[in-house]
């Protein structure tokens, strides 16, 4: 068949659908199984729980598991790079504080990309990879009002230097840092086809370079119906748990969602494009907390959602995925573990994301196609006038 041929398969159903399950590419570091859930170079999500970030980044960037020594070398590569330089620290505390933080999230991307980008794929990737946990520092405490950050010192790890850079107040850093540890682990990478990921790629299939492109992605990321789904699932959880109040049944449970939907309520947290069983992510994030956080009451909240969600959700035949998602508990679990603040959330979500979208920029830039890389995206639209597609 070619090409042409192709296009005269497709159907006005398959249109307008967000090109769900179209095949567009090739994706060198993760894919997503309807059934199984999340691998990261072939490896299920739920085997890489006690891996520390350079680890899992390193199975990212090498698409393979590196020996002690080869996750050392790159480790030391990543701690060479990291520490944003004065001038770019000062032009983000110089942005306006208004609105959602992953405004300045994206504009400190591309302010990142005017004072620090080198125009090479693979060394910004490195680079951004490197310098992203003390960006967000910067861009949560600055936008929070928490003050100055504290000095970089990536010797500390990964997202111990993280956890020590922000100044939140009242933090415990002990508890907190296993939790942003896990959280930064699982949101990585998402296969090729998530929409942060894809746009940043299709923005860096113009040759906008790497700062430029993952701005684009982030922007992608802001939205409701992506990164923003974890602040809007926490906020979710504290009304349900306002309203049921602490000892809320099951029954109480069931009947407020039945309630929700009935009233054409969101019932946030549940379903993904792609998944068919309860995302992995998820699975992990709620033995976490039922562990570690059994009495919080959002914990509580939250598991009871878990379940009657599930229950409440299956009475509709045509709900295709019951099952909760990774969004569903995040929140709920950096808030038990004492960071309740769910306008940073996405910020947290993006500067995980980062990671994933970056490797895969560079391979779709520098490897595929022998090395040419990927042409400019460009779809097709059909042309019809307005009164025709409606009808
Ligand atoms: C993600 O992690 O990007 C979300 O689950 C959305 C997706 O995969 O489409």
């Amino acid at each position: 068949m070619t090409k042409q041929d192709a296009l005269f398969e497709i159907t006005k159903d398959h249109l307008e659908t967000g090109l769900r399950g179209y095949p567009v590419g090739h994706c060198p570091t993760s894919y997503v199984d309807a059934q199984k859930g999340l691998f990261y170079a072939g490896i299920a999500i739920d085997e890489l729980i006690g891996w520390v970030p350079q680890e899992v980044i390193y199975l990212l960037y090498q698409g393979k598991k590196g020996s002690k020594e080869e996750v050392e070398v790159f480790h030391a590569n990543l701690k060479k790079r990291a520490g944003c330089s004065d001038e770019l620290k000062k032009s983000i505390c110089s942005l306006p504080r208004q609105g959602h933080p992953m405004k300045l999230f994206c504009a400190a991307l591309l302010l990142c990309g005017m004072v620090e980008g080198k125009g090479d794929y693979r060394e910004d990737c490195l680079n951004l990879i490197a310098k992203i946990p003390e960006v967000a520092a910067i861009v949560i405490n600055h936008h929070a009002g928490w003050g100055g950050t504290n000095p970089s010192l990536p010797d500390l790890g990964y997202i111990p230097n993280f956890v020590h850079m922000l100044n939140a107040p009242d933090i415990d850093r002990k508890t907190l840092m296993p939790v942003f540890q896990l959280f930064n682990i699982l949101h990585y990478d998402h296969g090729g086809g998530n929409l942060s990921t894809f746009i940043g790629k299709a923005v860096a299939s113009g040759l906008e370079d790497m700062y430029g492109s993952m701005a684009s992605a982030m922007c992608a990321l802001a939205g409701p119906r992506h990164g923003k789904a974890n602040q809007d699932c926490l906020e979710f959880v504290k009304e349900v748990a306002s309203t049921l109040g602490e000892g809320a049944t099951e029954e109480e449970m069931e009947d407020l969602l039945r309630h929700r939907l009935a009233n054409k309520q969101l019932v946030y947290g549940f379903g993904h494009a792609v998944l068919r069983v309860e995302d992995p992510r998820a699975t992990v994030q709620y033995d976490y907390a039922k562990h570690h956080f059994p009495n919080h009451p959002l914990v509580r909240i939250a598991l009871l959602l878990r379940n009657a969600g599930t229950k409440v959700l299956k009475e509709n035949p045509k709900v295709t995925n019951p099952y909760p998602n990774v969004d569903a508990i995040s929140g709920t679990l950096l808030t038990a573990a004492g960071f309740p603040h769910p306008e940073y959330y996405t910020v947290l979500f993006g500067t995980s994301r980062v990671v994933g979208i970056a490797i895969q920029t560079v391979y779709e830039r520098c490897e595929a196609r022998g090395g040419k890389g990927t042409p400019i995206v460009r779809p097709k639209y059909f042309y019809r006038p307005r009164e025709e597609i409606s009808s």
